[in-house]
């Protein structure tokens, strides 16, 4: 399978926030910022792939700072790693003041994605194309991630199995 670089497959997602999209304080509700990040990080997942794709798991989520009702989200996402069948994409949420233009950092979120066949078994993804200094610190960071992440799921299955 061909190398790609994740040029190929970074996205954006842009949205304001609306009524429906917030809590019981003008604020948007945190579980509508997931359903955001999951949607651009998937593109960006499938874009790599050029398969279907699952989320796997999302790391945990630190919201810094409110976003509040009319604000401008910007969502930006990349790929930085990849195993076998697995894909760690970033995404990293600014929030816009839309009428002092003030931009904020909010969040940032690593989401794991696994390729899948039509019968929903993992299969392989294409290898990342490490270009620069960057490209190669971040696939470093995430490998790290990646061996956490690896842990943390054969404890979880394994508590499963012994229930
Ligand atoms: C993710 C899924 C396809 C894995 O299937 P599986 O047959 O258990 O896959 P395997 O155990 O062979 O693992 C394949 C790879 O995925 C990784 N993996 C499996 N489940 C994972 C998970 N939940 N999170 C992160 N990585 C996962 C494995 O570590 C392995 O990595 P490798 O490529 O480095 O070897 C399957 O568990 C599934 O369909 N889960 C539900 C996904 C879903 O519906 N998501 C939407 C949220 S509702």
């Amino acid at each position: 399978m061909e190398k790609k670089s994740w040029k190929e497959s970074a996205s954006e997602l842009q949205r304001i926030v609306l009524p429906e999209d917030t809590n019981a304080f003008n604020s948007l509700y945190g579980g509508r910022l997931v359903e955001w990040i999951d949607n651009v990080a998937s593109i960006v997942a499938i874009k790599h792939c050029r398969r279907r794709t699952v989320t796997g798991s999302i790391d945990s989520l630190f919201f810094l700072s409110p976003i509040r009702m009319g604000y401008i989200v910007y969502m930006s996402s990349r790929i930085n790693f990849t195993t076998t069948s697995t894909m760690e994409i970033e995404v990293d949420v600014e929030s816009e003041e839309g009428i002092t233009g003030q931009r904020r950092v909010t969040t940032k979120a690593y989401l794991t994605y696994v390729a899948i066949d039509e019968e929903g078994k993992a299969i392989s993804v294409p290898e990342l194309i490490l270009e620069t200094d960057d490209d190669r610190k971040r696939f470093e960071e995430a490998r790290i991630r990646s061996l956490g992440r690896k842990d943390l799921l054969n404890k979880i299955r394994k508590e499963i199995e012994e229930k």
